[in-house]
């Protein structure tokens, strides 16, 4: 497909690399909303943007940023600012880039499963769930005057919440959704109790149903190695993938008539209006909804 042109998915910015990743000197390609990029660091290691035609850079990328380590591009005219994380920087806890992963589906299924308390026992059995506690108890969903989507008060019990974990605990969880390709969670830290870690996930859409995952966690462990840290994320992410990419419609439908929502579900049921709100076409499916 060719370069979106919704304007809401246009105006957002976007992860689309890890600056550490990008080589000196080197072209990297990759895609945003349907439209073929490249990025090169100059000489003074702040990195370029173009858009691709027929292999050829035609266009500069006009709005391009460093932050959190991430370069963060936008195709279209930025409405709002990239989000603001205070907790990055903030002493104490470590912060960690992810990696990216690539997931065959769109990016709104992607945050909705991220942020969806019920798969735990089932698809995390022995880490974030346990067959034996599968009930999701009630939580709190608002919007608040930011615009931004929130869920607190969440609980459960998980057998091994991170990979600083010694034994299971009881959890509490909190979702921030600021942008639609954007989700962050706010959980209790196993090695630091009385504070949580937190883990985002940047989105970057290469089309609608095509999407790579960019991760950070800023996390209070210092026990484990980069790579236990990396393995324990893999090892939960590779589950969430394996379960995504068969999902249909793989476009997130916003007014779904076809399932029964549980209360468990109150996030996504808020997401998804939050989003339909929000005028998004790309990644969403509006006419599953009226033929559902
Ligand atoms: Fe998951």
């Amino acid at each position: 497909m060719a370069k979106t042109t919704d304007p809401v998915a246009l105006n957002n910015w976007y992860v689309v690399a890890a600056l550490s990743n990008l080589a000196a000197g080197q072209t990297h390609r990759t895609r945003l909303l349907g439209q073929d990029i490249s990025l090169r660091t100059g000489a003074d290691g702040s990195p370029n943007c173009a858009e691709i035609e027929a292999g050829q850079p035609v266009r500069e990328v006009e709005h391009i940023a460093v932050r959190y380590d991430f370069v963060w591009v936008c195709l279209g005219r930025p409405t709002q600012d990239i989000i603001d994380i205070p907790e990055i920087g903030d002493s104490g806890r470590r912060y960690i880039q992810r990696g990216r992963i690539g997931v065959a589906t769109s990016g709104p299924r992607i945050i909705e499963n991220f942020f969806d308390l019920s798969h735990f026992s089932f698809v995390h059995t022995g880490t974030l769930g346990g067959l034996n506690v599968t009930e999701v108890p009630p939580y709190a969903v608002d919007v608040r005057e930011n615009g931004e989507l929130w869920a607190t008060e969440c609980r459960f019990f998980q057998p091994k919440a991170s990979s600083a974990s010694d034994e299971g605990a009881e959890i509490a969880y909190q979702y921030r959704v600021p942008r639609p390709f954007i989700a962050l969670i706010y959980k209790t830290s196993p090695s630091r109790p009385t504070d949580n870690d937190i883990i985002g996930l940047f989105i970057q859409p290469r089309d609608e149903t095509d999407c790579i995952v960019h991760s950070f966690g800023l996390m209070w462990n210092w026990k484990n190695s980069d790579a236990e840290m990396l393995h324990f994320f893999h090892e939960v992410f590779a589950q969430d993938r394996s379960v995504l990419i068969h999902q249909l419609p793989k476009k997130l439908p916003l007014m779904p008539r076809r399932e029964i929502p549980t209360h468990s579900d109150a996030l996504s049921i808020a997401y998804r209006r939050w989003l339909d709100k929000s005028g998004l076409q790309f990644g969403v499916d509006r006419e599953f909804a009226k033929s559902a």
